[in-house]
């Protein structure tokens, strides 16, 4: 089957990797948007727009599911993607706040851009999820995933976004650029379990292509 994955750059590729270690035979198209990097600081109408073409492009080259390997693409696009185009299946990724809540642990902080953390759909993850006595944290990363993405002014941006934060139990890494960095992240937080949602991304997935087969 072919499988369509994209993202505003390489962030998705941890994603593409986690899918193709389940599904290895199956034909994958990756787009990496880098050039309109980052999603998560344009206008939902900037991103409809951009999001819109790729999808063109990948059901021209004849995906039937799209994996659409971004948090911000995800929680601001994923509703009205499915409105538009029913024929394809979309898969979508999103920060991880449930795995972080059912750890058990109290004290978590969720990474995230900007257009993540301010979505609807995080609203909605932790109203749905968050536990009595449990303290989820949402930090707008402004200029990580750009950083990342060039390659450039990494440990600046991190210590000036992170540098002063006080412990946390669970970090979520609701951008899938920042799983690319994490041995670095997890530097700021050393006791922290660090977690991000590639896992059930490639789980659904299987599911998915299996049930098509
Ligand atoms: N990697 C993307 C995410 O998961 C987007 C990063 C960006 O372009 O802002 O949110």
């Amino acid at each position: 089957m072919k499988i369509g994955v994209f993202d505003s750059g390489k962030g998705g590729t941890v994603i593409l990797e986690a899918i193709k270690n389940n599904l290895p035979h199956e034909q994958y198209m990756y787009i990496g948007d880098s050039e309109n990097c980052p999603y998560g600081e344009k206008t939902d109408e900037e991103l409809m727009k951009i999001v819109c073409e790729i999808v063109e492009r990948l059901k021209d080259w004849g995906a039937k599911i799209i994996v659409i390997a971004c948090n911000t693409a995800t929680t601001r696009c994923i509703d009205r993607l499915r409105e538009l185009y029913p024929d394809l299946v979309f898969v979508g990724t999103e920060p991880a706040v449930k795995l972080a809540v059912d750890t058990g642990l109290n004290n978590v902080l969720v990474m995230a851009t900007p257009g993540t953390i301010h979505s609807e759909r995080m609203m909605s993850l932790i109203k749905e999820n968050q536990k009595p006595g449990q303290k989820i944290d949402l930090l707008a990363c402004a200029g990580l995933a750009d950083a990342i993405e060039r390659g450039e002014n990494i440990d600046v941006v991190l210590d000036g976004l992170i540098g002063k934060m006080g412990t946390y139990d669970v970090v979520v890494l609701g951008c899938t650029h920042y799983s690319l960095i994490k041995e670095r992240i997890q530097k700021y937080f050393p006791n922290a379990k660090l977690i991000d949602g590639s896992e059930g991304v490639a789980n659904r997935v299987s599911k998915l292509v299996l049930k098509n087969a």
